[in-house]
């Protein structure tokens, strides 16, 4: 008898996503005779029984489409605000899988996505994860599909604002998306031929930044760019971070976990304006006319590149494999140029940040690229 597979994406959109939806479902109805139910928008179309019938037809012309056919959210099964309350839905989110006797739920999503995974797994539920996000940041896997495309647009816009730069001498900060791993900033830092790349990996000096835009300007050098994480601080805020990090590991009561947690959401919501205060205060320290970029979600938008239509390809099409061999609980992983299937347990709950050796931090430093520390 033929499968029956539910499928969802969830967290932030990336480019991809709408390749790794037609791989699997694709393969799936073409090799193993299997049908799909989408679920709208993330978790919540899952809670909530939304459905979208993913017939064959409905593949084509979706392999070049940005976004998700399905449309995502970032809500949680089992913290889903629901009518003015906060609820944990869990057994609703069973409840549908069963009423539609799925065989298998296949979730395509980041690090937020593995957790929710991780959670229905507990509850009973076979499911399948696939890697995606611009940030680069999953655990267990090569690589994302969202990030090369990302990575593309992020380069693009550091080379047009080369000739802006140089035409006003001006100081150019270009904020590019990653609050947690710098995958981004420092791909399109290095690839665009960035003066300064700064990553949450490693926490700057202001002074050492300073320096060296003005170092340049005694070199004949008079205009800079500068690539900086959304996530990247100075090396007091990253002090400030860890510092509440042990209040709340070390606290003996919820009362004190709560007041961490609280507390670092706070410097998570004032951290939203970093990089203009980052311009400003080298503007003051240098003198240097600066100007601010924020490519926020246009990195996301449009088009998936090649190569990330081929990774959505390559795992979905390995995806709807492992549900045919009846496998789930696992993360399909890209490893080398074939894939993974990594237990669930294995993966959520860490990100995958930039190794302080990795050879793109390596060839940075070998460039003389200021990197702030
Ligand atoms: O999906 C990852 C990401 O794009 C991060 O790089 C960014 O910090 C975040 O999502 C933005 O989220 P939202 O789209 O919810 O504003």
């Amino acid at each position: 008898m033929s499968k029956t597979i539910g499928i969802l994406t969830s967290g932030g959109d990336c480019p991809g996503l709408n390749a790794a939806i037609r791989g699997v479902c694709r393969a799936g109805q073409e090799a193993h005779d299997m049908r799909f139910l989408g679920f709208r928008d993330g978790f919540r179309g899952l809670v909530m029984d939304r459905t979208m019938e993913l017939e064959p037809r409905m593949m084509s012309g979706i392999l070049t489409l940005g976004g998700t056919i399905l449309g995502t959210s970032r809500d949680k099964p089992h913290r889903m605000p629901m009518g003015g309350d906060v609820l944990d839905m869990t057994d609703a989110a069973v409840e549908t899988f069963r009423k539609h006797h799925l065989d298998a739920l296949v979730c395509i999503g980041g690090g937020g996505t593995l957790k929710n995974a991780v959670r229905l797994k507990k509850a009973g539920l076979p499911v399948v994860t696939m890697p995606k996000t611009i940030d680069n940041d999953v655990a267990g896997t090569d690589v994302t599909f969202g990030f090369d495309t990302a990575l593309g647009i992020a380069t693009e816009a550091i080379d047009r604002l080369h000739s802006t730069a140089m035409s006003h001498s001006r100081v150019i900060v270009v904020e590019i998306m990653g609050h947690r791993a710098g995958w981004l900033a420092l791909g399109a830092g290095l690839a665009g031929g960035a003066d300064v790349i700064l990553v949450p990996e490693i926490p700057y000096d202001l002074d050492r930044v300073a320096d060296a835009l003005m170092d340049r300007k005694r070199r004949g050098k008079h205009f800079s760019i500068l690539a900086v994480a959304e996530g990247a601080m100075s090396q007091a805020q990253a002090k400030e971070v860890r510092r509440i990090e042990e209040d709340k590991a070390e606290a003996g009561s919820k009362k004190g976990k709560k007041e961490a947690v609280l507390k670092l959401q706070a410097f998570y919501e004032q951290h939203v304006n970093h990089t203009l205060e980052l311009t400003r205060a080298l503007e003051r320290k240098t003198g240097l006319e600066s100007r601010l970029t924020i490519l926020g979600h246009l990195q996301r938008g449009g088009t998936p590149s090649a190569a990330d239509r081929l990774l959505a390809t390559r795992l979905g099409t390995a995806c709807a494999a492992l549900l045919d061999e009846g496998i789930s609980g696992v993360m399909v992983a890209a490893r080398g140029e074939g894939v993974a299937a990594v237990p669930l347990e294995e993966v959520a709950g860490r990100t995958r940040v930039v190794p302080l050796d990795h050879p793109w931090v390596t060839a940075a430093r070998q460039l003389g690229t200021c990197l702030g520390d």
